[in-house]
């Protein structure tokens, strides 16, 4: 069976860690073997996008979009962690978050062609196999965050940064349908059970 690459996006709270977790378990038991990985990586890349997520570190929106296209050139070829390494030893790959949240936050600031000739012109970015949209609206996603009481605020978790990037999200995914991307947006206002079996149905074809 040939590996896949899959992503998962949605604004935050929309529950993208349990599901990745329930996908992978689900397709294990079509045999297949997933490795999940996520965006900002945990390399240095990462780490200082972290910093400048939280505010501690000041930087531009244009250095930003720069700072996270440099990560995902390193997530795509680093040799031991990075997606060609584990497509290429027949795991699939499935990332917490890609190029999709790019061109939705970033390019809500800089514009889409901007942030798109950035990521979507790039070589050493692959292009998913599909992309599932985990969504959720603005309301639902505030009252998921604040339940989470370990993690810091971050600078994005507001109301209508929420609701404008959920709009840029589907701006993007049209674009993108039209450039033949495979795109899944999944209610995920349900169960986790339930929002589980819908990503089963659309991901499982891709493995026949
Ligand atoms: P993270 O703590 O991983 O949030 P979540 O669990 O919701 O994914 O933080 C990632 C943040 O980085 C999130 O607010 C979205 C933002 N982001 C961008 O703005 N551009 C990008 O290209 C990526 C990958 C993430």
């Amino acid at each position: 069976m040939t590996p896949k690459f899959i992503v998962f996006e949605g604004i935050d709270g929309a529950g993208k860690t349990t599901q990745i977790k329930l996908l992978k378990e689900n397709l294990s038991r079509l045999g297949v073997n997933c490795y999940i990985t996520a965006e900002p990586t945990d390399m240095p890349s990462g780490k200082i996008i972290r910093e400048a997520l939280s505010g501690r570190l000041p930087v531009s929106c244009a250095e930003m979009a720069d700072m996270f296209v440099r990560d995902r050139v390193i997530h795509n070829k680093d040799a031991e962690k990075g997606i060609d390494s584990h497509l290429d030893c027949g795991v699939t790959v499935i990332s917490d978050r890609y190029y999709y949240s790019s061109l939705a936050y970033q390019g809500a600031e800089l514009g889409y062609e901007r942030v798109a000739a950035l990521n979507l012109d790039n070589p050493d970015i692959r292009t998913p196999d599909i992309c599932v949209f985990l969504d959720l609206t603005p309301d639902k996603s505030l009252e998921r965050i604040g339940k989470r009481a370990d993690t810091p605020t971050e600078i994005y978790e507001n109301y209508d940064y929420l609701e404008k990037t959920r709009r840029m999200f589907f701006d993007v995914f049209e674009r993108l349908r039209e450039r033949g991307e495979n795109i899944a947006i999944i209610d995920a206002s349900g169960t986790p059970e339930e929002i589980a079996e819908m990503i089963f149905d659309r991901v499982s074809p891709l493995f026949k």
